[in-house]
Formats: C-alpha cells, sequence, structure tokens
C-alpha cells in the first residue's frame, strides 16, 4: 500500500510518457490529504508548470474564489489533475498521455477515499464518470460510482472565457455544499 509521501516521491521521478522530457515540475497535487472532497482538473498550465501546485493562475484564482462562495478552500479539499504534467501549449492531454498517468490519480484516490468527487470540466468528466459525458447538458448532476457521489463543474478556464456559465456553476456550487453537510463529517460547509 502506498504512503503519500511514497506515492509523491515515486510521481515526481516518473518518465513514462513524453510530457517528462518538457515539464519543470511535476504537479502531484495539493490539499488536505484526509480530505472528503476530491477535485479534479485536465492538467498543468504554465503557471502550475513552473511553481509545481495545480491551479494557481487565473482559472486557479477563480476557482479559490468559487470554493470560498460554498465556505470551502483548499485546505479542506484535495485538488489533482488527470495528467501530472503540463502538456505543450496547454492543449488536452491525449489518451496515451491520460492512461500512462491515471494510476497516479487512482492512487491518490485509494488513499484519500473521498466521499465526493468533483469533475472540472469535460475531460476530467469523460474519464472519471463516463465516457459520452456531455459537459453542457450534464454539469451540476450527481452520478453515484463505487459509493461515491460524483459531479462534474465547468472548468474554470470555460467560466473565464465565457461568464454567462457563471450563474449556472453557482447552483452547481449549491447542491455541492447541500451534498457535503450530508456526507462529510470534518468539512464545516
Ligand atoms: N487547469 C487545470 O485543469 N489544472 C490546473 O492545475 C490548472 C489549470
Amino acid at each position: 500500500m502506498d504512503t503519500w509521501e511514497s506515492l509523491r516521491s515515486a510521481c515526481l521521478a516518473c518518465k513514462a510518457c513524453p510530457l517528462a522530457e518538457h515539464r519543470n515540475h511535476v504537479v502531484f497535487g495539493d490539499g488536505a490529504e484526509d480530505a472528503e472532497i476530491l477535485l479534479i482538473g485536465e492538467g498543468p498550465g504554465q503557471n502550475e508548470d513552473e511553481q509545481g501546485l495545480p491551479f494557481v493562475g487565473r482559472a486557479g484564482k477563480l476557482l479559490d474564489d468559487m470554493l470560498e462562495m460554498v465556505n470551502l478552500d483548499r485546505s479542506k479539499v484535495y485538488i489533482a489533475n488527470m495528467v501530472k504534467c503540463r502538456p505543450p501549449q496547454n492543449r488536452d492531454p491525449l489518451d496515451t498521455e491520460q492512461d500512462a498517468c491515471r494510476h497516479w490519480l487512482q492512487r491518490q484516490t485509494a488513499l484519500l477515499k473521498p466521499k465526493i468527487v468533483i469533475c472540472l470540466g469535460r475531460i476530467a468528466a469523460k474519464s472519471i464518470i463516463k465516457n459520452n459525458f456531455r459537459i453542457t447538458a450534464e454539469h451540476g448532476q450527481w452520478f453515484q460510482k463505487d459509493g461515491v457521489q460524483m459531479m462534474a463543474l465547468f472548468h474554470p478556464a470555460a467560466l473565464l472565457r465565457d461568464p454567462r456559465k457563471r450563474p449556472e456553476t453557482f447552483e452547481d456550487l449549491k447542491r455541492i455544499q447541500a451534498m457535503a453537510r450530508e456526507l462529510c463529517t470534518h468539512t464545516d460547509i
């Protein structure tokens, strides 16, 4: 069985796909290692690659604001990405890259045992919730998988590009807050 420490150091040394060649940092994940809520993004962008932390650029600032609206912050959740190294020009991670990286997130999830999983955007939702996930139609809906409640939100970068999506996202966040109040024991939400 992994420990957080052994998993992190193994992940930081990973060279399983070509994304390793050009990275500055592996972005392993961040947050509380006993969090009951796991947020999953797509992959690091430039700021994340430079700092080694997820969601620290403009989209990350918006994510922090979104969490704050429902009395959450990074100390109460865990944030990770589908792929741990930055895809060039921020393109979508290829299936082969996601396949090579998937076991890291699976092992993080096994350590965390979250009660709620929130997918940030289409790429994470397709991989984690279901392959034919349609983000515009199905964001904000709960899906139950292996006893875990899962929902997808619009990706914060999509909310930056199209602020008209923000009111719907606020409704989705309130649904997450209600579910967390029901299920989570150590998140004062
Ligand atoms: N977008 C993501 O999906 N993940 C990050 O860590 C940053 C931006």
